[in-house]
């Protein structure tokens, strides 16, 4: 397996030659020098407005259409007439409930987690709307030494499906957990347990957006409905791409646009209004950073996308070397020493490729510390940034018990492959301090 130069990888980003520690990744990562470099140049020489037939309206139309073109590759969708943008993946989500609204009656029903509230808002909203009904996938402890390790499991979900059951929201990555999630086998066990059950139209909406910028999307593969990402935390700029196949298109997902435009059975139908052109431009950077990470594959069968290979490979080195960050981080709030002054993980303590670097942790007991405090033990000392809070996943964190305070939360570090184990180090060493 190709490896990454990370030395290399780092070059790419103008804001990692500063020196300053970027471990809020999960929050938002840097963007790539190819993202900027199209962003303004779209906005210095073709911005206009897109449809028009003069010359650099067409270039325009073109540069944003490639947008989607992109996207197609990092969802491993079928065609960019399934690709929605959208200002965040929670504008995204919630226009897609709103594009599902004429289609949900009374008593339908709408599983969801207490992960981040873009994947679980919408559709508590919708289900409030339309009488459904909402059942939620609780993460369960893990580990008998430590309550807050807790994860999903796939037998927990199958009893909550019935007949009624229309909607599947979960996430494939955890934003506090850092814990993955099978998608695949989530949506197998869910579609035989739904056809035993008689419900006749599931659809699974999938929050990527902890996820994309750690391991590859396949939404062919998992068989999934919906999907969401956000670009500004995969190198790209403050937008989000959701994918809504094609099926679906035609099928559940009606127009939410004005009523004259003829959108067709594309997901233009849950697009009103532009996204921001420069934005969208912006994002077809993202793909040519991921591909120069490592060279493309030698043998790839003539049957297979050389693109989707050469990406397969790029998120292998990425998980490789991003484990390499987690060992120290993990190892040093698992350590015994850490334990007994009442450090707890909230999420899977052990590293391996079921985990990526996001990680958060409390501190309980007789020595217990405020999540802000710690960070401010950070923010004195400058150079290295990392947060507290329930970053959106309100429900995750208040379900936990013995109960935390919400407010307060988690701290949360969370890394990303241009990350160092210096960087590392240099956290652990402020961590030293923080917690005394
Ligand atoms: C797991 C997860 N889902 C959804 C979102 C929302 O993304 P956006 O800010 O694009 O709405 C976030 C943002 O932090 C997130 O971490």
């Amino acid at each position: 397996m190709a490896s990454l130069n990370i030395t290399k990888a780092r070059a790419n980003f103008p804001a990692l030659q500063s020196g300053f520690i970027f471990a809020d990744n999960a929050g938002g990562s840097q963007a790539v020098r190819g993202v900027v470099d199209r962003i303004s140049d779209y906005l210095l020489n073709t911005n206009v407005q897109l449809g028009a037939d003069y010359s650099v309206s067409v270039l325009s139309t073109d540069r944003v259409a490639s947008g989607p073109d992109i996207a197609v590759k990092l969802f491993n969708a079928s065609s960019p007439s399934e690709i929605v943008y959208g200002s965040s993946s929670t504008l995204n989500l919630e226009n897609l409930a709103r594009g599902l609204e004429p289609t949900i009656e009374a008593g339908d029903e709408f599983i969801v987690t207490g992960e981040h509230e873009a994947n679980t808002g919408p559709w508590k909203k919708l289900a409030a709307r339309r009488g459904g009904v909402v059942k939620f996938w609780h993460a369960v402890p893990t580990s008998p030494d430590n309550p807050y390790s807790v994860a999903t499991r796939i037998e927990d979900l199958l009893p909550l499906i019935t007949a009624r059951t229309r909607i599947v929201a979960i996430s494939a990555c955890s934003n506090i957990l850092g814990s993955i999630v099978p998608v695949k086998d989530v949506v197998q066990a869910v579609r035989r347990e739904a056809a035993a059950k008689g419900a006749a139209n599931v659809e699974v909406s999938v929050d990527c957006v902890a996820y994309a910028p750690h391991r590859r999307i396949d939404v062919k593969e998992w068989d999934v409905d919906y999907c969401v990402f956000s670009w500004y935390k995969v190198y790209g700029p403050h937008c989000s791409a959701m994918y809504v196949r094609s099926k679906a298109l035609q099928s559940s997902v009606t127009s939410i646009a004005h009523h004259f435009l003829s959108v067709g059975s594309t997901a233009y139908k849950l697009q009103p209004g532009g996204p921001g052109y420069e934005l969208v431009y912006g994002t077809t950077g993202v793909l040519p950073y991921l591909l120069s990470l490592v060279p493309p594959p030698a043998n790839v069968a003539s049957s297979d996308d050389p693109t989707i290979a050469h990406l397969d490979a790029a998120f292998a080195a990425i998980a490789a070397h991003e484990q390499e960050l987690l060992k120290p981080l993990l190892g040093f709030l698992t350590a015994p020493e850490q334990v007994a002054r009442g450090v707890r993980i909230v999420g899977t303590e052990h590293s391996g490729l079921h985990r990526v670097p996001t990680v958060s942790f409390v501190v309980v007991g007789p020595q217990a510390k405020r999540s802000r405090d710690i960070v401010e033990v950070f923010d004195r000392k400058g150079g290295v940034g990392i947060r507290w809070g329930h970053f959106y996943a309100y429900t995750l964190i208040d379900d936990l018990e013995p109960k935390l305070d919400t407010a307060d939360g988690v701290v949360r570090i969370s890394l990303v492959h241009y990350n160092t184990v210096a960087e590392v180090q240099r956290i652990v060493e402020i961590l030293k301090e923080a917690l005394l």
